[in-house]
């Protein structure tokens, strides 16, 4: 495995200098990326100096370095695991095949399709949080922000550079898509609905954070198994970088929670006007946030029964959370599995072949993992003493995608009438009165270790650093 070569203009560790071609290729994407990385990147910050850490090595102890860079200056780059040697396909059709070096022929516009989505969502979520440097709460999670917009444009550049040097030339095309399709563009939107949603205030960021970028852990996760062995190096790379996002929503849920109930306390109150006037954001308001940030990320996973999802598994393309630990035969011929389905205005589980629930079965399994973060929310206003307890709704909640889009289930599960659901979405989902209080507490704060009313301050900073640190230099 060679280490990083930061003397490149391209920083790899793919030997990128020894392919010619290849490197002229992304040499002559680059500046078209960080044109678009000017356009639509993070809002009038092309001259502050950011803490951010830069990869140094793909392995565990030597990963990052902290330093201020500005952030046009950051090194983008080509970063796979280290290739396992003799990788066995192990799982689908051709299990107990070696892996493949290249694309098979056959699987090719499967393979695109799925490393083109995958890569729309990398920059998509750049441009949804583009204005939300503005209004940044404190340095540190301004940091954070941008940390999280650096490693989602690398990950454009791991799905580019597969596409370039794997697809010749319907690659090179894609690539530069992935630059002209915009998040919430009507004419040429991003291709999943939850990249055109917008990203508006801070609430919403850590939200996104905690649940969008959850789905793309899983996601990730499916493609690591893939028989496609550079996507498969590509992509545990990348999984290094995304627990740093879901920890920066967690946490930012988790102190956003913490202010409130300490005002809650201080004021001895549960009364959302009051504790509205205080400048705080109430728990019923939170608990809306996470109905909205889950339901639309849960339908990222795809309808509950796809043959295409078949397809993907049994030719080996993409695998299951986890596959490597599961116990059955990795083929899956013949099991079933349960999804919902609404019958005569009731919901009820229905089984169906496994092969065709595979977006469900990673949906499930997603899940479970996200339920985690909000157990951990609900021990701080345990803590606090107060009596109330967040969840994530039902899973046929606000669905848009399958057997459940559009049928209206509340966030406890119950069918409900047209009338019903009208009568109460606003208890349910964000209303605009909602978003526009969350809206109105926007405001800049810039001096280290100074934090906005409505979030409090971490328990620690970053990388050793002291919270008051000065992770923004503006100039
Ligand atoms: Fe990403
Ligand atoms: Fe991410």
């Amino acid at each position: 495995m060679s280490g990083i070569n930061y003397s490149e203009k391209i920083p790899n560790n793919v030997n990128l200098s020894e392919d010619r071609t290849l490197q002229r290729a992304l040499e002559h994407w680059q500046p078209n990326y960080l044109q678009w990385w000017q356009d639509m990147g993070p809002d009038g910050s092309q001259n502050f100096d950011v803490y951010l850490r830069t990869a140094v090595s793909v392995d565990p102890q030597g990963w990052a370095q902290f330093g201020h860079v500005k952030m046009p200056d950051y090194r983008w780059g080509i970063f796979l695991n280290p290739a396992e040697q003799d990788r066995k396909i192990h799982f689908g059709d051709h299990m107990g095949e070696a892996a493949w070096q290249d694309v098979p022929g056959e699987h090719r516009a499967n393979l695109r399709r799925i490393i083109v989505t995958q890569g729309d969502t990398e920059p998509a979520s750049v441009e949804q949080q583009r204005h939300l440097g503005l209004t940044a709460p404190s340095q540190y999670d301004l940091r954070n922000l941008f940390q999280v917009n650096v490693e989602e444009g690398r990950h454009l550049w791991a799905m580019v550079y597969l596409l370039h040097k794997y697809f010749g030339k319907d690659g090179r095309e894609e690539a530069e898509a992935l630059l002209e399709r915009n998040s919430g563009n009507a004419d040429n939107p991003r291709i999943l609905q939850a990249f055109n949603e917008k990203t508006p205030d801070w609430l919403s960021f850590f939200m996104f954070t905690y649940f969008t970028d959850r789905d793309g852990k899983f996601q990730l996760c499916a493609l690591a198994e893939s028989s496609f062995d550079p996507l498969a190096r590509t992509t545990k790379f990348m999984l290094t970088e995304e627990a740093h996002h879901m920890f920066v929503g967690e946490s930012g849920v988790g102190r956003v929670i913490q202010r409130t109930v300490n005002a809650m306390n201080e004021l001895k109150t549960d009364d959302v006007g009051k504790l509205r006037a205080a400048g705080v954001i109430d728990l019923p308001t939170i608990q809306r946030y996470i109905n909205f940030h889950f339901s639309v990320t849960i339908d990222l996973f795809g309808a509950d029964q796809s043959s295409n999802a078949a397809t993907f598994y049994s030719s080996g393309l993409k695998g299951r959370y986890e596959e490597g630990k599961r116990t059955d035969d990795h083929v899956l011929k013949g099991n079933t599995y349960k999804i919902l389905a609404v019958e005569e205005g009731k919901l009820l589980e229905k089984e169906v072949p496994m092969l065709n629930a595979l977006n469900e079965v990673l949906r499930d399994d997603y899940i479970k993992d996200s339920v985690g973060g909000v157990d951990r929310w609900n021990r701080i206003i345990e803590k606090a003493g107060i009596d109330f307890r967040l969840k994530v709704p039902h899973k046929a909640f606000h669905r848009n995608i399958g057997s459940l889009a559009g049928v209206k289930v509340s966030p406890d599960g119950r069918v409900v009438s047209d009338h019903e659901w009208n009568q109460r979405v606003e208890e349910w989902l964000p209303s605009d009165t909602d978003r526009a209080y969350v809206g109105s507490l926007m405001g800049r704060v810039v001096e280290p270790g100074k934090f906005a009313n409505w979030i409090a301050p971490p328990v620690m900073g970053i990388n050793r650093q002291p919270v008051d640190f000065e992770y923004v230099r503006f100039n």
